[in-house]
């Protein structure tokens, strides 16, 4: 296939410390090293720091992300996460997911407040969107089309569907943009995916939570690059 395939485990709030690095002992030996395959555990706030020192030593192909930061530098801006402080840990933050939009009424401003801060922090934003029609901040260059009604249900969307979808993005916001796909999404039904022409990954909810489930999941995609 010959493309850049991300695979995004999005860990949301679930597991503790011990049991996240369970997880990374478990999965680490076992991604391949391929420059074409980028791996990233998104862990809750306070497992961040075990789970990079985990990862460095352990010197797996495994990259770090956050799943929110602040959308205001250092300061008084108390139980904030701010970037410049994160960068030390992470490579890339998930912004914008829709469980921030409904539940803790981020908007499309603060997402893009979010995406400044990561980009002078060297933090690569991933921002999610709903729909085409949700707004790309300036500057981001990967995004995850996550349709609502396939998150966390078991209904995904069709691979043909989210090919559109990213194909339309891609039009609007720059041929440069890198698309990937979340809801649902499993070692069944992933390949079908990633062999879309303009979906560049997938961002995994429920299905990354199983160790044994989630490296399924990467040697699918390994096979397809
Ligand atoms: P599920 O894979 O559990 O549907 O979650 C998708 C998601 O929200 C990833 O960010």
């Amino acid at each position: 296939m010959n493309k850049t395939i991300w695979i995004i485990a999005n860990w949301k709030s679930n597991k503790n410390i011990s049991e996240a690095l369970e997880w990374i002992s478990q999965v680490g030996p076992h991604i391949s090293k391929d420059d074409n395959l980028k791996v990233v555990v998104c862990p809750t706030f306070t497992d961040l720091s075990e789970v990079k020192k985990t990862i460095t030593v352990g010197n797996f192909p495994i990259m770090v992300g956050s799943q929110n930061l602040s959308p205001f530098g250092t300061g008084a801006y108390t139980g904030e996460e701010s970037a410049p402080i994160l960068n030390q840990l992470i490579n890339l933050a998930i912004l914008g997911h829709s469980e921030r939009r409904q539940n803790f009424g981020e908007t499309d401003e603060m997402v893009a407040k979010k995406v400044e801060q990561a980009l002078v922090n060297n933090i690569t934003p991933l921002v999610c969107v709903q729909s085409a029609e949700t707004p790309v901040p300036q500057g981001c260059k990967l995004i995850a089309y996550e349709p609502v009604f396939a998150i966390g249900t078991g209904n995904p969307d069709t691979s043909e569907n989210a090919n559109q979808v990213a194909e339309s993005l891609k039009e609007k916001n720059g041929s440069g943009l890198e698309v990937l796909y979340g809801g649902s999404v499993t070692a069944d039904n992933v390949s079908a995916f990633v062999s879309q022409p303009n979906i560049s990954g997938v961002l995994i909810g429920k299905a990354s939570l199983d160790a044994e489930g989630f490296v399924k999941i990467c040697q699918q995609v390994s096979e397809k690059i």
